[in-house]
């Protein structure tokens, strides 16, 4: 199959375009670099430097004619959300437009789009969520994931492109920049290997920190290859299904820090402490039954197999094993 992967030089993007490269396909980059880097690019890829916002995107569907389209690329940090609304609405909602306009001309099957299990949800009581729970969306960035499906609905309805939505938990492991919420695991690893003491956002009734569900990035491509033949017009979340409070996450990185002979000292131990931001959600897991069920998906990493993964990656040089 000849698959187009946008933001195939980001963090998750880059995995998936490795898993679907490892598996036989064919595979096209899309990406501007806004936060994607050109060394997590597989160099097996044809790469084309673009906005998914930009007209000559339909120059690359007219040369590629990909079978399927696999869109990662977004503006995806919530705060950048809340602080320019517009710029996400252009790149989410028009550039998935640009790009679902183009695969309706020039006959991709399906798209598999992702969206967000750890934002569209918004706050809630029914954890771990499943699909059938109504999204809140409290942040412009899960408004435009969340419109971003129902974008997809519609050209499915008028135009019988095929789609996948994937709701992700929260995803960490190596080529993960340190920003955005999930981006937690490497600002951990970053600051304990500076000698730095990290801050745990929580709401004053639950020192611990907030919960979020980790999944490991390995798994994450599974889904991708597996969306590729089944899921059809479904919306399914991708997660572990279990909370982990922000301490419990430090103590399991710090663990792994002390054994590669960081942080030693005891005031690591006691993190800084700093009140919630805007926005941050108090709890959040994945209900992934219908991943089970549908995809044939079940996470295999452990949280401290993957962090330990995670922190190899970072203390070996952040290099590409290819
Ligand atoms: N990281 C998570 O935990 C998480 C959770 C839920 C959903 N997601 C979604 O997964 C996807 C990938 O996220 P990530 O964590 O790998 O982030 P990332 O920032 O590493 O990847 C995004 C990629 O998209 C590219 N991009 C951004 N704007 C673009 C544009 N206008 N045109 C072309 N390329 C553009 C960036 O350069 C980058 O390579 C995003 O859609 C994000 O919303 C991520």
């Amino acid at each position: 199959m000849k698959i187009l992967v946008t933001g195939g030089a980001g963090f998750i993007g880059s995995h998936v375009v490795d898993g679907y490269l490892g598996e036989g396909h064919e595979v096209v980059v899309v990406d501007n670099l806004y936060t994607g880097k050109l060394e997590n690019l597989n160099p097996k890829a044809k790469f084309y430097l673009m906005d998914v916002r930009s007209r000559e995107l339909d120059r690359v569907f007219e040369i590629e004619k990909p079978d399927i389209v696999n869109h990662h690329a977004a503006q995806m940090s919530v705060p950048v959300s809340v602080e320019r609304p517009a710029f996400d609405a252009e790149v989410n909602i028009l550039g998935l437009i640009n790009l679902l306009e183009c695969a309706v001309r020039h006959g991709t099957k399906k798209v598999i789009f992702i969206s967000t299990g750890g934002a569209v949800y918004g706050e809630t009581e029914n954890i771990p969520t499943p699909e059938t729970e109504p999204p809140k969306p409290l942040s412009p960035y899960a408004i435009t994931k969340y419109s971003s499906e129902h974008y997809l609905r519609f050209y499915n309805h008028q135009h019988g492109l095929d789609y996948t939505v994937l709701r992700y938990a929260n995803i960490y492991g190596p080529r993960q920049i340190p920003h955005g919420e999930a981006g937690v695991v490497a600002i951990f690893i970053h600051k304990l290997a500076k000698g730095q003491l990290p801050v745990i956002y929580h709401y004053p009734e639950e020192p611990d920190g907030m919960t979020r569900d980790y999944c490991f990035v390995g798994d994450i491509v599974k889904a991708n290859i597996l969306a590729l033949e089944k899921g059809s017009e479904e919306t399914i979340n991708i997660g572990t299904s279990k909370e982990t409070t922000t301490g419990q996450l430090y103590r399991l990185v710090l663990g792994l820090m002390r054994e590669k002979g960081y942080a030693r000292d005891a005031l690591f131990e006691n993190p800084d402490k700093g009140p919630a931001r805007p926005g941050d959600l108090r709890r959040s897991a994945l209900a992934i039954d219908k991943a089970a069920s549908i995809l044939g998906w079940r996470p295999e990493k452990s949280l401290e197999e993957g962090l330990k993964e995670t922190v190899n990656w970072e203390l070996s040089g952040r290099q590409r094993k290819e």
